[in-house]
């Protein structure tokens, strides 16, 4: 089943592997957490095999797909973007300033056309282009690891498993679609979710964590926003629109998610609001963002990252079992535990901490959210048999990284992997490390 949006397909008969390009503009490679996963995307179909080796079983997790701005958000973009949008087209054309005259005649068209397109009652749902993000994903997927990923489906092949939320129930069914096929995709068997799960979401039950650094204000983060930088780029803002000091730091936030959900949401259309950012600018919001999670969810903070164990322990589980089946274990989650689990396996690690002052030395950090915490973005662990010995292949966002227990090799031995991963794997006491004293 190939759905194929707007894509160009460039195909290699010789190989059967086949690659879909999108148009990726400049402007869409700074775009956070709200990056849409075809900038990131593998899009090369086809298999990959090493050689003496078989796949023998995988270990998935994934984000939700492209959505909808939380309620809080949709409120603002429904109130005070509108009073933004006729303060420009308000100035536009009038010689209030030089900047403002350098937004193109069709960025201001596309502006007095601009209409809000979210209601509060779809605050967080799944877009359409979260759908097509799964789809697209688990197609792929299975071209590479067809024996892993059958396209018939049995409840005994497949272990599928959501948290409670509309956003990550809709994934899981849209990705079964592109596994098995609209209408076999419904009969596809889910548990029930759960408001607290210790594997999907285990930082919902760390209470140490969640009074301790997720609810304590982000110290770099507010420096940050007073660094020169960042008071530079809201005058560059203001100055664009016409406006001196009109605009503040929220609102210049504000801007900048409305450009990057318009732009998750719309292959084709460019956001308007786009078009009030300069790409340093854009690179100056990005680093907010990457601050941002990197002391919320990253390695700013070691209990952070060190209580995603249950996830680690759960793959590690499902490899030693000795059953053939599930072949497949796939779970839909968010953010929070796609990042905390790639600072737990210590990927994406810089040398130095990320911190407010060192922003322009940080142009070539690892820890970029736009490139590693997209929409639908994934880490897949596929364990090889080669022989006698059991391997493990990891991909994140599709494409294959090497984990530090293995750094010469794409494949880890699955023993090497536990030994290097002791902490986590033989010694997760989740609820001593997350108690709160
Ligand atoms: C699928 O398997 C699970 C156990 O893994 C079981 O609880 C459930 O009832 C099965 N569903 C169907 C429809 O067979
Ligand atoms: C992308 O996917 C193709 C097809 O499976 C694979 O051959 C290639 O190695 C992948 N790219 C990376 C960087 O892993």
């Amino acid at each position: 089943m190939f759905k194929l949006l707007l894509t160009l397909c460039f195909i290699a008969v010789i190989d059967v592997s086949f690659e879909c390009t999108n148009t990726v503009y400049p402007f869409e490679k700074y775009l956070a957490t709200k990056t849409p996963y075809r900038v990131v995307a593998n899009n090369t179909f086809g298999k990959l095999e090493y050689e003496g080796c078989k796949a023998i079983k995988s270990w998935m997790i994934v984000r939700h797909g492209t959505r909808n701005p939380s309620d809080g958000f949709v409120l603002q973009y429904n109130t005070r973007l509108p009073d933004i949008l006729n303060l420009i087209v308000t100035n536009y054309g009038h010689g209030v300033s030089e900047n403002i005259e350098k937004i193109s005649p069709k960025d201001i068209d596309l502006l007095k056309k601009w209409r809000s397109k979210v209601g509060q009652e779809d605050a967080k749902k799944l877009r359409e282009e979260g759908e097509d993000e799964m789809i697209l994903i688990s197609e792929r997927m299975q071209t590479r690891f067809p024996e892993v990923f059958p396209n018939v489906y049995s409840n005994t092949s497949y272990k599928f498993k959501y948290t409670h939320t509309q956003r990550t129930k809709k994934s899981a069914q849209y990705f079964a679609t592109g596994l098995f096929g609209k209408k076999t995709a419904k009969d596809v068997w889910f548990p029930l979710p759960l408001k607290r799960d210790p594997i999907l979401r285990f930082y919902k039950l760390c209470s140490k964590w969640r009074n301790t650094i997720k609810k304590q204000p982000i110290m770099e983060l507010e420096l940050f926003k007073k660094s020169s930088h960042f008071l530079e780029l809201v005058d560059n803002v203001n100055k664009k629109i016409g406006a001196e000091n009109v605009l503040n730091a929220e609102d210049v936030l504000l801007m900048y998610f409305a450009c990057a959900f318009e732009t998750a949401w719309n292959k084709v259309l460019k956001s308007p609001w786009c078009s009030v950012f300069t790409i340093d600018d854009l690179k100056v919001l990005e680093y907010h963002e990457d601050l941002k999670y990197y002391w919320i969810d990253g390695y700013g903070h070691q209990l952070t990252y060190q209580q995603a164990c249950p996830a680690i322990v759960d793959m590690v589980e499902h490899f030693d079992n000795k059953e053939k089946y599930p072949l497949s274990v796939l779970y839909f989650t968010h953010s929070g535990t796609l990042l905390k689990m790639l600072a737990h396996l210590g990927l994406y690690k810089d040398e130095k901490i990320l911190i407010a002052n060192d922003y322009e030395k940080n142009g070539n950090r690892e820890w970029k959210v736009s490139h590693i915490d997209a929409f639908a973005t994934n880490l897949a662990f596929i364990l090889h048999k080669c022989g006698d010995e059991e391997k493990v292949l990891t991909l994140h966002q599709e494409n294959v990284v090497r984990l530090p227990s293995c750094p010469d090799s794409d494949l880890c031995d699955l023993q090497k992997f536990k030994e290097f991963y002791t902490d986590s794997v033989d010694h997760c006491d989740f609820n001593s490390m997350c108690d709160t004293v």
